[in-house]
């Protein structure tokens, strides 16, 4: 543990005359040449209370409050208000005094951010500093406020950037001048078995955007490509996906109740990623996260067959999110929920989620309007109806899921509106 210092300790003064190098034609010194002198003299306070090298890394405010004459001695007062773990603020006063009258101005005042350095250039621990005075007790305080702020500050323009992206990353699936990306559900599953290869043929054909498929991993641990948690419904087996081997899976019809497509194979998602490459994008939904593992040879998947910039990942599962966001940064994804939450960007922002992905009857124009606001995109499911269509345009989403895309793309006027982009 660092032994902490006192205020008094690293508070320095330092005064210099101001030459006519330092000055406008007529006599005003530069802010410039304050500025300097304000981070030199809070750089020696900063470096005198860690006795180890520092660096600025922000100047948070500096303000000029009245000009400064050639012949005045500037005198800076710079000490340590408050310390982080590995960074610091020095608050710095400026006087500026007529030597020829010995009439002194308070001309400028500043806070300024260092961070401390070890040998090898890395953010080190500086000591804890002790306030003792009342005035060095409010400033303290006052700096605290300050840091609090600053980094909520930094958090808003992260979040903001972030998403920024987000939205538009999404967006720019979408066909020219189409409205929203159009993503086929379990391929085309209103004309096809779903989650198989020909529902996803038959959605590409029908004119999607992207693919949307469910995972699941399979009692040997292989990401297969199916809805439910059991067989039953889509296979002529029965049992947990979880239960079963991948090669019994692999010996089960997954056609379903569609008598005229032949007999279909489970995919698993290695394949389908093989298929989609250089076809579609693919919207891959999280679902068998309970088995550990799934998330992360999802994303294992995803890269071997160099895919991450053309998928979403989504889930009701938020979790997961998260941990694909902090497996890999860069992956793009969406969280799905039923209902409406009173917050759906603190929802996001929760996750770490590019899209809000709820169920299209429970959006209001308000909603995708703040959603938007916060850099974000919204893509509802699960759109089938011509009155949900029209709907959903009305509603002004970014992407809308369908079991029929065929509906869809007939249905959305060929001349479209180009949707505002994030400001
Ligand atoms: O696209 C979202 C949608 O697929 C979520 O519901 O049950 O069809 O997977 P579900
Ligand atoms: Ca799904």
């Amino acid at each position: 543990m660092v032994e902490a210092r006192t205020v008094r300790e690293s508070r320095i003064v330092m005064s210099q005359v101001m030459l006519p190098g330092d000055a406008n034609p007529f006599g005003n010194v530069h802010g410039g040449v304050i500025m300097k002198l304000v981070d030199t003299a809070a750089g020696v306070c900063a470096t005198r209370h860690v006795r180890g090298q520092t660096v600025t890394a922000r100047i948070d405010s500096m303000s000029f409050l009245q000009p400064v004459y050639v012949g005045d001695l500037v005198t800076l007062k710079a000490s340590v208000n408050d310390v982080g773990r590995t960074s610091m603020e020095v608050g710095v006063r400026v006087e500026a005094e007529n030597i020829l009258t010995g009439v002194v101005r308070h001309v400028s005042s500043a806070h300024l951010v260092f961070v401390a350095l070890d040998q090898s250039g890395r953010p080190r621990d500086v000591p804890p500093i002790v306030a003792e005075t009342d005035d060095e007790k409010r400033r303290m305080a006052e700096a605290k406020l300050r840091r609090a702020n600053r980094q909520r500050g930094d958090e808003a323009v992260r979040a903001m950037r972030a998403s920024t992206d987000s939205r538009a990353a999404i967006l720019s699936w979408r066909r020219p001048d189409a409205p929203f990306v159009l993503v086929g559900h379990r391929g085309a599953a209103g004309s096809a078995p779903e989650n198989t290869k020909v529902s996803f043929q038959r959605a590409v054909d029908d004119g999607v955007d992207a693919v949307e498929l469910d995972v699941h991993l399979t009692r040997d641990g292989v990401p297969v490509v199916i809805h439910d948690h059991t067989v039953d419904r889509t296979t002529n087996g029965h049992g947990a996906v979880s239960a079963l081997t991948l090669a019994e899976l692999k010996l089960l019809d997954a056609a379903g109740g569609w008598k005229s497509h032949g007999e279909q194979r489970i995919p698993t998602l290695d394949e389908a990623l093989e298929w989609a490459h250089g076809r579609t994008r693919l919207v891959i939904e999280l679902k068998g996260t309970e088995r550990p593992g799934l998330v992360e040879k999802t994303l294992d998947a995803i890269r071997l067959h160099s895919m991450l910039d053309d998928v979403m990942l989504i889930s009701f599962d938020h979790f997961a999110l998260m941990e694909a966001r902090e497996i890999n940064k860069d992956v793009c994804t969406g969280a799905l929920y039923v209902g409406r939450p009173a917050d759906p960007i603190a929802l996001a922002t929760a996750c770490g989620a590019d899209a809000l992905c709820p169920h299209w009857s429970s959006v209001t124009t308000e909603d995708v309007a703040a959603i938007h606001r916060a850099g974000l995109a919204v893509c509802v499911w699960t759109v089938n109806e011509k009155a949900e269509i029209d709907a959903a345009m009305a509603l002004g989403v970014d992407g809308v899921t369908t079991d029929l895309p065929e509906r869809v793309a007939f249905t959305v006027p060929p001349v479209r509106t180009i949707l505002p982009m994030p400001e």
